[in-house]
């Protein structure tokens, strides 16, 4: 069983799908981590597009394992935490736009997928990667919520974070995420559109839950 996740930046994917995918006893699996191993590779060795495609994408080895949460290797070496990094956040943009790059996620992601039953969350997962998919999500909420989600998320972690920079980035994002001639984000086919402005976690997989079985029975 493949369960897709799609949506903006900040509209809460992570949590749900590492949520759901608890509930339903099966592995989630996060596209946009892929692109952020290829983002930093490339940043380490302060590659542009060119090189990318011809230096870094033929010999990569990129280690998945999945337990308690996903984690990285990049020829080797652990980039779990490291992905993360703001640089890698702003830099990401041009290196997911690059078609080889998006073709070797993709077969990353249906190789890992094949055989196994995984919520995976990114921002063409139903529309362009599992478009076969058995249940496909789209999960959205307002600017505004997105961005205090988010800034909450930082002062957590114990970083400075100014509600209108944070908007203003996540809006940026949500255009380029968009607007993007390759496998824009966008609401795929047959998907369960869901606002989660005003929803709890619970409240969410409640009626994603809902959905899964109302086709079943
Ligand atoms: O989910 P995330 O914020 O870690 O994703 C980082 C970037 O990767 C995001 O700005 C867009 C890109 N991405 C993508 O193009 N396609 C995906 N399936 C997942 C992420």
């Amino acid at each position: 069983m493949i369960i897709t996740i799609d949506g903006p930046s900040g509209a809460g994917k992570t949590s749900l799908a590492k949520s759901l995918a608890r509930r339903l006893g099966i592995i989630y699996l996060d596209s946009g981590a892929l692109y952020r191993a290829i983002t930093l590779e490339a940043l380490k060795k302060g590659f542009d597009k060119d090189r990318i495609i011809k230096s870094i994408l033929p010999g990569l080895k990129l280690t998945i394992k999945i337990a308690e949460k996903m984690r990285l290797w990049i020829n080797g070496e652990e980039i779990t935490e490291e992905i993360r990094n703001p640089e890698v956040t702003r830099e990401i943009w041009w290196v997911c736009r690059i078609p080889q790059v998006r073709e070797k996620v993709n077969n990353i992601l249906r190789e890992y997928a094949r055989n196994r039953n995984v919520v995976v969350e990114g921002r063409d997962m139903g529309s362009v990667v599992f478009p076969h998919a058995s249940y496909k999500i789209y999960l959205t909420a307002s600017l505004e919520e997105r961005a205090r989600r988010r800034c909450k998320e930082l002062k957590e972690k114990g970083k400075e974070a100014h509600f209108t920079q944070v908007k203003n980035a996540i809006e940026e994002r949500d255009k380029r995420d968009s607007k993007r001639k390759l496998a824009p984000l966008t609401v795929p086919k047959g998907a369960l559109f869901i606002d989660n402005t005003h929803l709890s976690i619970e409240e969410t997989i409640d009626q994603i839950l809902a959905f899964i079985n109302r086709d079943e029975n």
